[in-house]
């Protein structure tokens, strides 16, 4: 073995399928452990981080671990698997902290002191409201608060982070250089996996935002020495339901242009949170770029409108408002930002409306150059029609933190 390399207690040799030969190493301290599986070819070897080959890492990550054993993390047991979450106080973050702990995991919540939408959770009601897990409090934005977090081992990094905003610098700072600090860490650490959530709308890029999430979701993908699962959902239910309470006061659904040009597959919280926790599990899922939407069909603006007026046993109020006042608004508030540069993350705004009024929230046929609700994978239990059911009828909109980024 090269100069500088570990002394290996356990070696594998696997051929696959595309005919390279995989060794991996697995070490019996973590202190020797240098978390790298290497190509074998002749009797070379490269090491794999130099190696577009994703089947290599997968090979090496179902024989090679780095945290409190040489086994596999997924051989264990849930409650010898150490899980940081970072994002833990967001809408879908939270949801993944209670559905590890339900599974068994050991879960440390990555949260700042002041969390939730304003900031209006302090240490003491975020711990209560997470029960069970552990907590590290710092600022992902800084690289050596992030260091801090790992003065333990973890087997698996979660990030749900993500701008509150939407704004331009915020989604720099957050959705990639706060996300970039935990992928540092977790590499330095040697975690053995990473699990990103991110969204299906970086398949079109039109947005900041978007540029910030692809940009970190290359790093990731580059990165060599840990493994990946990128999680791409469609529409969550709480952008679908700002309008709940509009049409229950008997005003009008709106709509852009005929309320069919975008379309969705909604996913509740809870079932993403689920399909976020397998990512941890299911091998299958490694070094994935995987879209996921709810159970049940596509739905339009228009589909919504309508069956938000059925429960009421109502007829219909729609309101079509013509794409063209969006363009407008967009033109009006660039030209405001050459004068003001401070209003940049205002056309930012209006450029986000409109995308989600004229894209859709499913997965992109480049072959066709449409939108696909079939291609589009589901997953989970949780409707939306059983959703605005109950916001309508029932307890309103309980539990919906909506907060400043409802829509993205
Ligand atoms: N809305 C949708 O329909 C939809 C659909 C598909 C994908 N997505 C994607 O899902 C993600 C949004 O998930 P979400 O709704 O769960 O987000 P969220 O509720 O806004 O939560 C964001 C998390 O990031 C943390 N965060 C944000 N700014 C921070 C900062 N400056 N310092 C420290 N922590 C910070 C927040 O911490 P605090 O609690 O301390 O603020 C919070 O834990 C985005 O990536 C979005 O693109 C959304």
């Amino acid at each position: 073995m090269s100069q500088g390399l570990p002394v290996c207690s356990g070696i594998q040799l696997k051929t696959t399928p595309h005919k390279c030969l995989h060794l991996s190493v697995a070490l019996g301290k973590r202190s020797l452990v240098s978390h790298r599986a290497f190509l074998v070819r002749g009797n070379k070897r490269v090491c794999q981080q130099a190696s577009p080959c994703p089947a290599a890492r997968a090979t090496a990550s179902t024989v090679c671990s780095t945290a409190a054993s040489s086994k596999d993390y997924r051989d264990r047991k849930p409650e010898d698997v150490h899980i940081l979450v970072a994002g833990a106080t967001g809408y879908i973050g939270k949801y993944v902290v209670k559905e590890l702990i339900s599974r068994g995991y050991q879960v440390t919540a990555f949260a700042r002191d002041k969390s939730g939408v304003g900031g209006k959770s302090d240490q003491n009601s975020t711990q209560q409201e997470l029960d069970g897990a552990s907590f590290y409090f710092g600022n992902v934005t800084e690289q050596s608060s992030v260091d801090a977090a790992f003065s333990k081992p973890y087997d698996v990094v979660i990030s749900c982070l993500a701008s509150r905003t939407g704004g331009k610098k915020d989604s720099w700072d957050i959705d990639y250089q706060a996300t970039l600090n935990l992928l540092n860490a977790a590499r330095q650490n040697r975690a053995a996996h990473f699990v990103l959530l991110s969204a299906i709308c970086v398949q079109k890029p039109l947005l900041e935002f978007q540029h910030a999430k692809l940009k970190f979701e290359a790093a990731l993908q580059a990165a060599g020495d840990i493994t990946y699962s990128i999680v791409r959902p469609t529409a969550f239910f709480k952008s679908l339901a700002g309008q709940v309470g509009i049409v229950k006061k008997g005003l009008p659904y709106i709509m852009f242009g005929d309320g069919r040009s975008a379309a969705c597959k909604p996913i509740s919280e809870a079932d993403l949170a689920s399909f976020m926790a397998e990512c941890v599990s299911d091998r299958s899922k490694i070094d994935q770029v995987l879209p996921i939407g709810g159970p049940g069909r596509a739905w339009s603006a228009r589909d919504q409108g309508e069956y938000l007026f059925k429960l009421l046993g109502k007829q219909p109020r729609l309101l079509p408002v013509p794409i063209s006042i969006m363009d407008g608004s967009i033109a009006f508030t660039d030209f405001l930002v050459r004068f003001f540069p401070a209003l940049e993350d205002g056309a930012e705004f209006s450029r986000i409306g409109k995308y989600y009024g004229t894209e859709s929230m499913l997965v992109w046929d480049s072959q066709k150059k449409q939108y696909d609700a079939d291609a589009t994978p589901s997953f989970g239990k949780d409707t939306l029609e059983e959703f605005f059911r109950k916001a309508m009828l029932e307890d309103g909109m309980k539990g919906q933190d909506l907060g400043d980024a409802a829509i993205f």
